[in-house]
């Protein structure tokens, strides 16, 4: 493991340019579940029923009741020192890019200033009818909110199972995975597609993979450097020795 630590920070300290995938796990170490791990959401609770278009078509009040409990969660959790490592990364590496799956906000809560949110964000709200129009919001007990300007419903800002990804979003991501020179990916199963493509396509574009993850993963493989271990503790490990000798 030492040595996996200290091969990725030397690889780190040769490098300008940088993207990285978050999933997940990352947030793990701030208290907020997992989907796939033993005690994750998508063994407590069924997806379909609560993360889907068709669920919320049928039944938008279950649907925000969850969307308002995951809020109230996720709203008491802090930032982890994985986190702030990647505040760190945004500063000193001259090309940068955040991705993350995390609909939390905890990245830009540490610090981070530019976040590719792939899947949404949970504290923001669209409305239904004029998809376009997104805000901030927090649902506290309104289980059936409207929209202010034309009373339709509106929805979480976040996406569910069957949708597509904001084109210009995962267009931002692709790019920063083609042309970066090291992809780090960090607290995520990696099972879910178009996220778990970017790491494959920095790979093909000649990147080196870092990953630290808990568990193996699918591009485990593929990775030039694959550590066992909490974001919140191999990061900052890392980062001691890339800022430790320049
Ligand atoms: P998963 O729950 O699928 O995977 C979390 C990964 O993080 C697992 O591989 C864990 O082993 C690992 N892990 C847990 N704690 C960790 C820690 N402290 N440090 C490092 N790794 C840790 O979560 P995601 O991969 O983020 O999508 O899931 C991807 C998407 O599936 C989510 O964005 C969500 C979900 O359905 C949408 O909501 C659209």
């Amino acid at each position: 493991m030492k040595k996996q630590i200290e091969k990725a920070a030397e690889i780190l300290k040769e490098t300008l340019s940088v993207a990285v995938l978050t999933g997940a796990g990352v947030s793990a170490e701030s208290n907020i579940p997992t989907y796939r791990d033993a005690d994750g959401l998508w063994n407590q609770f069924q997806a379909q029923d609560l993360a889907t278009l068709e669920a919320f078509s049928k039944n938008p009040a279950t649907v925000w009741e969850w969307y308002s409990y995951r809020q109230q969660l996720m709203l008491k959790c802090e930032p982890n020192p994985g986190h702030k490592i990647f505040v760190e990364m945004e500063k000193y590496f001259p090309e940068f890019t955040l991705i993350t799956q995390n609909i939390d906000g905890l990245h830009q809560r540490a610090g981070s200033k530019d976040v590719v949110e792939l899947h949404g964000n949970v504290m923001k709200a669209r409305c239904m009818k004029e998809e376009e129009k997104v805000f901030d919001f927090i649902a506290g007990d309104n289980y059936l909110p409207k929209c202010e300007d034309c009373g339709s419903l509106i929805r979480p800002h976040v996406v569910w199972f069957g949708e597509m990804l904001d084109s210009e979003v995962i267009g931002k991501a692709t790019s920063a995975a083609a042309n970066c020179e090291v992809f780090i990916m960090s607290g995520t199963s990696a099972v879910v597609y178009p996220a778990a493509g970017l790491p494959l396509i920095a790979i093909r574009n000649g990147a080196k993979l870092i990953e630290i993850n808990l568990e193996e993963t699918p591009v485990s493989d593929y990775a030039e450097i694959s550590i066992r271990g909490k974001s919140g503790e191999i990061l900052p490990e890392i980062w001691k020795l890339v800022k430790g000798d320049k």
